[in-house]
């Protein structure tokens, strides 16, 4: 966990009165909606086809237990009971209430949660590996780099009127949980001969309207200077990004149009000129952040505790510790996964009391810590072996012991047209309808991992790029039309999906991916042969054919 210092406290406590003074200004109509805007949006509040949504910030997905009982709170008090988990390590409220959002903010402050730079054209959450700090093999803490970049983005002029909102996420394995290759500024620690840690620096890759995965600009920056750097990135991009048209403003537009050689041509000279700067970081400036962490007093433990082998004799005990259960750094605990997707419901939704109950089972299991993933689930970090079967006894009593993490049924979907005022189709109702047709837990462990995604718009919140499986709602003569890709992925072998025909209706879209999974079943060399493997392998043709020979 990580704890704020004075000046991070007075900054968020400061950032709620100034708040509610421009709230009061718009209720009473001092501010018209277009003036407010601009004011909302510094602070998670968008204005959707219901209500206010609001998005709350949880950097780099690391929640304490009391964090996520005022999450709790806020879904209860004013909001429907809910909260939506997002891709981005936030949480949104669907059902705000502007009158009630200063208090919301207000409540929040008091555990050191706030919403600002989760909209507008500024620096976002800088988010990270879901499993940092406790992964196996991990070069470092990523966490550390994280809080550092928040701290030195947050409200930083240069940064907060950019040409486009601005990602960055950090990872520090090998296998990236963080996305890195789907945002703006993508960094990956590493180490160099001499044993120093530095950051592979990528950059340019995004989603939306025109998806690009990013591309390496630099394979080594000491981190002394990944402030210098990153700031360089963004001054390139503050200088040349487009301003004139929103659909080319985003960095990925810029290295696209200049090349990756000449923009890195420009970003090395504009770090020549400040990488000596104040920008450089000191040992000890790590060193305060990195004791502002504190982690667990790990117990000495076996590997394989009695309450575990006694417990492996329950098929149903073992079907989720297979799936959801993952190995930790430190011998006799375990990372566990817990999956936001029961069958039917919508991906990454939590009710109040999931929350809370939640918040009670990381006290008694993993050291009051929670994290939040970019697949829409959470994770409780620090598990002792022994306790993964009263801990799975409490989950499934709750609703949140599905054991399908990595599965078909593990959908990322973005609100669609049930919230979003820019959705052209539904995307909830077609998770929740696949997630009913692939219910049955053999099946969905025969097809081994396959990660479909969901958005109901080109903005593509929902990642269907990069998809193994893609599902796009688009308008077509009044009608929700799909569009299906495969072999899309966001790891660190990061591609962007292709399409395997002409659109379908709604009704069908179930159909088609039952078909698509039935063409992969006949198509696998071997059971072992994962559905996007056999998608590389192949190609597209094979499924197109098959898919589309009775339609
Ligand atoms: C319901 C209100 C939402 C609105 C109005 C909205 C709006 C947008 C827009 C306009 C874009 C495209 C930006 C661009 O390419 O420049 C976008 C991208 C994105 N949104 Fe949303 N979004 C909403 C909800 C969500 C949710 C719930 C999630 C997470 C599940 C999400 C995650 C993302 C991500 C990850 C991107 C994408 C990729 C990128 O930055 O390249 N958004 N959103
Ligand atoms: S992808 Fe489109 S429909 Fe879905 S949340 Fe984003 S903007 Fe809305």
């Amino acid at each position: 966990m990580y704890a704020y210092d004075e000046i991070d406290r007075t900054l968020v406590n400061e950032r709620v009165s100034e708040f509610r003074d421009q709230v009061k200004r718009r209720l009473s109509g001092e501010l018209t909606e277009d003036e407010f805007k601009i004011l909302r949006l510094q602070n998670g509040v968008y204005l959707q086809l219901h209500a206010y949504m609001f998005r709350v910030a949880i950097p780099y997905g690391t929640l304490s237990s009391d964090q996520l009982r005022r999450l709790a709170h806020i879904a209860r008090r004013y909001d429907r009971g809910y909260g939506h988990f997002t891709t981005r390590q936030n949480i949104q409220f669907n059902w705000i209430k502007l009158a009630e959002l200063p208090d919301a903010l207000a409540d929040l402050a008091e555990v050191g949660i706030h919403a600002m730079q989760t909209s507008g054209n500024n620096m976002r959450n800088v988010t990270s590996d879901q499993w940092a700090g406790v992964a196996p093999g991990e070069i470092e803490d990523p966490r550390i780099w994280s809080e550092l970049l928040r701290q030195h983005t947050t409200l930083h002029p240069e940064f907060s009127f950019l040409p486009r909102k601005f990602k960055i996420a950090i990872t520090a394995s090998d296998h990236d949980r963080a996305a890195i290759k789907i945002h703006d500024i993508g960094l990956r620690l590493v180490k160099n001969e001499k044993g120093e840690t530095g950051f592979e620096v990528l950059v340019g890759g995004g989603l939306g309207r025109t998806p690009f995965i990013a591309k390496t600009i630099k394979h080594f920056v000491h981190g002394r200077d990944i402030l210098s750097y990153v700031e360089a990135i963004l001054r390139v991009y503050n200088q040349y990004g487009r301003r004139d048209n929103i659909y080319k403003a985003r960095i990925k537009i810029l290295v696209h149009e200049l090349g990756i050689e000449k923009f890195s041509r420009e970003v090395e000279d504009e770090w020549q000129h400040i990488r000596g700067s104040s920008l450089q970081i000191d040992d000890e400036v790590i060193e305060d952040i990195r004791s502002r962490f504190s982690y667990p007093a790990y117990e000495k433990l076996p590997h394989m505790p009695d309450e575990l082998r006694q417990a492996a004799a329950d098929p149903a005990f073992e079907a989720w510790r297979k799936n959801s259960v993952a190995s930790h750094k430190v011998q006799g605990y375990s990372i566990v996964t817990i999956s936001l997707k029961p069958v039917g419901g919508p991906p990454g939704d939590a009710t109040a009391e999931q929350m809370d109950a939640l918040a009670d089972l990381a006290e008694k299991y993993s050291f009051g810590e929670i994290r939040v993933g970019h697949e829409q689930n959470l994770a409780l970090p620090h598990v002792a072996k022994r306790d993964l079967p009263a801990l799975w006894r409490a989950l499934d009593k709750l609703g949140l012991a599905t054991p399908n993490v990595n599965l078909i049924s593990d959908i990322i979907a973005c609100p669609g047209l049930d919230y979003c005022s820019l959705a052209n189709a539904r995307s909830i109702p077609i998770a929740q309808e696949l997630t009913r047709r692939f219910a049955n837990h053999e099946l969905a462990n025969l097809i081994g991992r396959l990660h479909i995604n969901i958005s109901g718009c080109i903005n593509a919140c929902g990642h269907h790029h990069v998809g193994h499986i893609g599902i796009l709602g688009v308008e077509k003569n009044g009608e929700e039309v799909y569009q299906i890709t495969i072999g899309g992925r966001a790891d660190e072998n990061a591609a962007l999906g292709n399409l395997i025909g002409p659109g379908v209706k709604f009704e069908e879209v179930a159909d088609v991916i039952e078909d698509v999974v039935e063409a992969y079943l006949a198509l696998r060399e071997r059971p072992e042969e994962l559905f996007i493997d056999t998608v590389k392998r192949l190609g597209v043709e094979p499924f197109k054919e098959r898919v589309y020979a009775t339609r």
